[in-house]
Order: C-alpha cells, then sequence, then structure tokens
C-alpha cells in the first residue's frame, strides 16, 4: 500500500492532481473518494478524465446517480452514492456490470457504501477550516500513481 499527500490551494490544483492521477490509470482501479460537501470530488474527477485522454468535461453524477466517459483509451464511470446505502440499491443502479478491465470507476460519498465497494484506491479530500481554498488530499492505493 503506498501513501501520498499533496496540498491542493485551488480548483486548479486539484485538477492538475487529477490529471497526473488519470495519466497513470491502467483499467480495472476503482477509486473511492473520502470527502464531505464541496470537497473537491467532481472536480478532482474532472482532472483523472483529462488525464485519461477524454474528451467530454466531467459534470456532477448526482442526479443520474452515474456518468459514462468513453472515447479515451479507457472509459470512466463516474457514481454519486449519496443516495446509495445498501448492495441492493448498488446493484440496481447497475454498479457491478460497470466493473470491467478497460473501465475506471470513480465513486462519490463511498462512505454510504463502505465494504461492500472493493474500491482499490482511496483519496481522501479534506477542507481546512482556517481557508477555504485549502485542501489536503491523501491518495492511498497498491501501486504507486504519483
Ligand atoms: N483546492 C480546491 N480543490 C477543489 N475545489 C476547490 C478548491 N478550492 C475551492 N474549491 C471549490 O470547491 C468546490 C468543489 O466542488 P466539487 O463539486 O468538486 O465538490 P464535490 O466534493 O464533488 O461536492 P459534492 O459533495 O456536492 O458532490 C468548487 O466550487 C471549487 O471551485
Ligand atoms: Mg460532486
Amino acid at each position: 500500500m503506498v501513501e501520498v499527500r499533496f496540498d491542493s490551494y485551488s480548483a486548479a490544483d486539484t485538477v492538475e492532481i487529477g490529471k497526473k492521477i488519470g495519466v497513470a490509470l491502467r483499467g480495472g482501479e476503482i477509486i473511492a473518494y473520502k470527502g464531505g460537501l464541496g470537497a473537491g470530488k467532481t472536480t478532482m474527477t474532472r482532472g483523472i478524465a483529462i488525464g485519461m485522454g477524454l474528451p467530454d468535461t466531467v459534470s456532477s453524477p448526482t442526479f443520474a446517480i452515474v456518468n459514462e466517459y468513453t472515447g479515451g483509451r479507457l472509459r470512466l464511470c463516474h457514481f454519486d452514492m449519496y443516495r446509495i446505502t445498501t448492495p441492493e440499491a448498488l446493484d440496481s443502479v447497475g454498479y457491478y456490470d460497470y466493473i470491467a478491465d478497460d473501465t475506471v470507476i470513480c465513486v462519490e460519498w463511498s462512505e454510504n457504501t463502505e465494504d461492500i465497494l472493493d474500491e482499490n484506491i482511496v483519496i481522501c479530500i479534506e477542507n481546512d477550516p482556517d481557508d477555504a481554498d485549502h485542501r489536503t488530499v491523501t491518495i492511498r492505493s497498491e501501486r504507486k500513481l504519483i
């Protein structure tokens, strides 16, 4: 297990961190975000998609539950589990059908589906009570990504 930590001082910084992660992904990764409302999970995913070479801009999957991005070397499936809290609900949104070797899965609100996601990467984005734009980003993964 590798753990690295970065400071981000703007949304642009978080996109840059995401881009580097996106470049390093090989497919089969399941990325679980930890971090509250407005932490920057969607912003980070936007960077990951750019790093993966995907042509479309990532938007929040809050209403759709899952947004799918194709047109690059790998597919990105971006979930928001804000309202998904049970294995049955996870199944009913088709979560298990999206898992594939050519697919990267990013999950916002993974806290809601803890222990059932089988993630291999965890990205924690923590706010700073003293600085509205500062985030501490901690990345845990099986192999070094950045
Ligand atoms: N260092 C930073 N990194 C990321 N976002 C930042 C940072 N500083 C300020 N922001 C702002 O915080 C907001 C993050 O929004 P974003 O939608 O990415 O969060 P989220 O974690 O996905 O929220 P939600 O839980 O509502 O889905 C944006 O408005 C962004 O501009
Ligand atoms: Mg979001």
